[in-house]
């Protein structure tokens, strides 16, 4: 018989991509420290660079002073305060939505919403390149669902045509591992067609504060209606600088997930703290001087496209994709293992993006790029991927 020794030693060896825990002791930006020395960051999802904004910080400081440091509860016992309640609104409001709910994460968001949303009348559609959250969300729900691909949506349209069922459709604005969902009005004009019977849900965890004149994301980019998107999901992790998720929807469905999802019942809130971090994060991504950050964050991804196309480098989706996660895809998973390891010795960090991560033979190398970028940090980066791909590798 087996023992739980052994159990967990093959476990171990059955994970495929092991990933790296790096220890930074600094906080985020160009450079970060790494066990110390200091590393060229090409890593975080700080797209403009919030996470150390002095407002941002003074904020958090001052609402513990208030409020002390953990929300006490779940939201339904006694974890609810104003400052969660005012940021609520001020979402809703801001992205043209009448209501909008806080998570603890964006994952715990994306794994307890869809259970509330399906019954065996409702089939779900799940983008083929949707975050890992919502495989996991719709695997928990237990309803039948089908993973598609954003390049043929007629496969929806026929069922839909063919069945009498209720569609939930989810997307993403930004994938995170393949940038721009370029293919995102094809499923507007899909749930123009079917109003009554296709929920649709856009998760904009990367577009939402850096995309769009306004940063209202990717919706707002690709010009498009936030009508036709039912529940729009988000992260504060990400351009706010801070930590969280939230959805914005209407009114009804906003009052039946907020009473209904379990991760709003049996959950801890979040801390008013932190909280109010995003609320001062989201007062600064509607002010004009977020405007600059927006607009410096869009010059580095047009410099980055200019400088890999001279370099001749893959990138992905060059002529669309202009979101701050960059993908260089080269064709051995050992390349990037590779490179990604030079880089590593030469003080500079980016995501080894790998199986099962991404499909087999699509292994690339992921750059994360902020408004805190300088010119000179990208051209450091391009010239050493290029360097390492025409010396070493
Ligand atoms: C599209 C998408 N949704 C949700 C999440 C999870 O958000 P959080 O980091 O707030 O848990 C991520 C995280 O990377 C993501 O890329």
């Amino acid at each position: 018989m087996e023992t739980w020794k052994q159990f967990i030693q093959i476990k171990n060896q059955q994970i495929l991509n092991k990933r790296e825990r790096l220890i930074r002791n600094s906080s985020c930006g160009n450079q970060i420290k790494i066990a110390n020395s200091l590393f060229y960051n090409y890593q975080s999802n700080d797209y403009l660079g919030l996470s150390s904004h002095s407002l941002v910080k003074n904020s958090t400081i001052d609402t513990i002073h208030e409020y002390g440091i953990g929300s006490t509860g779940a939201p339904t016992l006694g974890g609810y305060t104003d400052i969660h309640d005012d940021l609520q609104k001020k979402l809703a409001c801001w992205l043209s939505y009448e209501s909008s709910l806080l998570f603890s994460s964006g994952y715990q968001m994306n794994v307890s919403l869809f259970t509330q949303l399906v019954n065996e009348n409702v089939y779900v559609w799940l983008d083929k390149n949707c975050h890992a959250s919502h495989i996991d969300g719709a695997l928990f729900s237990r309803a039948k669902f089908t993973r598609f691909n954003i390049e043929n949506i007629n496969q929806i349209r026929e069922k839909v045509i063919s069945n009498d069922l209720l569609h939930l459709i989810i997307t993403e604005g930004v994938y995170s591992m393949d940038g721009i969902n370029k293919d995102l009005p094809s499923l507007f004009a899909l749930k123009k067609e079917f109003p009554e019977r296709i929920l649709l849900i856009v998760d904009d965890a990367h577009g939402i504060g850096c995309l769009g004149d306004n940063g209202y994301g990717t919706i707002e980019l690709l010009k498009l209606d936030f009508k036709d998107c039912d529940i729009l999901l988000g992260t504060f992790g990400k351009a706010f600088g801070s930590h969280g998720g939230f959805l914005c929807t209407n009114h009804s469905i906003a009052k039946y997930l907020r009473y209904s999802v379990r991760s709003q019942i049996f959950s801890t809130n979040l801390p008013p703290s932190v909280v109010s971090a995003s609320s001062k994060s989201l007062e600064i991504i509607q002010s004009a001087e977020c405007g600059q950050l927006r607009n410096k964050l869009q010059q580095n991804i047009k410099y980055f496209k200019m400088l890999t196309a001279q370099y001749e480098l893959n990138i992905f989706h060059r002529d669309s994709n202009n979101s701050p996660i960059q993908l260089i895809l080269l064709d051995s998973t050992d390349k990037v293992a590779k490179v990604y390891q030079s880089l590593y010795e030469d003080s500079i960090l980016i995501g080894k993006i790998i199986y099962p991560t991404v499909p087999l033979n699509t292994p690339r190398l992921r750059i994360s790029l902020s408004a805190y970028h300088s010119e000179s940090d990208i051209e450091l980066l391009v010239k050493s991927i290029h360097y390492l791909l025409r010396e070493f590798i």
